[in-house]
């Protein structure tokens, strides 16, 4: 399976495999705003004959205060279920994290996960190093809370 940058052309079947995966869903205009505007930083999975099996989209967080350190956000990540326990997860976050700090020098990474997601909670925080900062109440639509989480890149820049 190859990982590569995402480009345009990718951001219908990135959104396929969104909702096939997760609830939180995006119009087509914000992943296009994420493409355009930090075009380094969101990844593909595809198979042996080009199909997206999973993606990273990611930006950097725009609401940062004069003098404070920047910072990226993984807005989604997913991998089609018969594709998932093969690494593919850990290695578009890890293209996606390097990105981050070398390209626009963020000093952290940030994402929101469900509490109940164990899958994605284990990839966070046992293969990767997230720590849980905050939790969030109600974050979800359907009422349940997000643990707020980063991880240090400053080893990467
Ligand atoms: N149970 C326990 N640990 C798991 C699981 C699982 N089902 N899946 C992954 N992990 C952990 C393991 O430690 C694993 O290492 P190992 O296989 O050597 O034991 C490690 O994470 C790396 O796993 P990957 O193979 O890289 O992960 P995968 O490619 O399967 O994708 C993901 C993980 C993205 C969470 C996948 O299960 C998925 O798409 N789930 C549905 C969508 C989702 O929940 N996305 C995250 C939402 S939060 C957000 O987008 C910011």
């Amino acid at each position: 399976m190859n990982i590569r940058l995402a480009t345009v052309d990718d951001l219908m079947g990135m959104q396929a495999c969104n909702l096939q995966n997760l609830p939180e869903n995006y119009t087509m205009k914000y992943y296009l705003y994420h493409a355009l505007t930090w075009p380094q930083l969101s990844y593909v999975a595809e198979d042996h004959k080009g199909r997206i099996v999973g993606y990273i989209l990611a930006k950097m967080e725009e609401d940062v205060n004069e003098g404070d350190e920047s910072y990226g956000h993984v807005t989604s990540i997913s991998v089609l279920r018969s594709y998932r326990r093969l690494g593919l997860a850990k290695r578009l976050m890890v293209q996606s994290q390097e990105a981050m700090a070398t390209v626009y020098r963020a000093s952290y990474v940030s994402l929101h996960v469900r509490k109940s997601n164990r899958a994605a909670l284990a990839l966070y925080k046992d293969t990767l190093g997230f720590t849980v900062k905050n939790i969030e109440k109600k974050y979800y639509a359907d009422g349940e809370d997000a643990y707020a989480m980063q991880l240090s890149l400053k080893h990467l820049a």
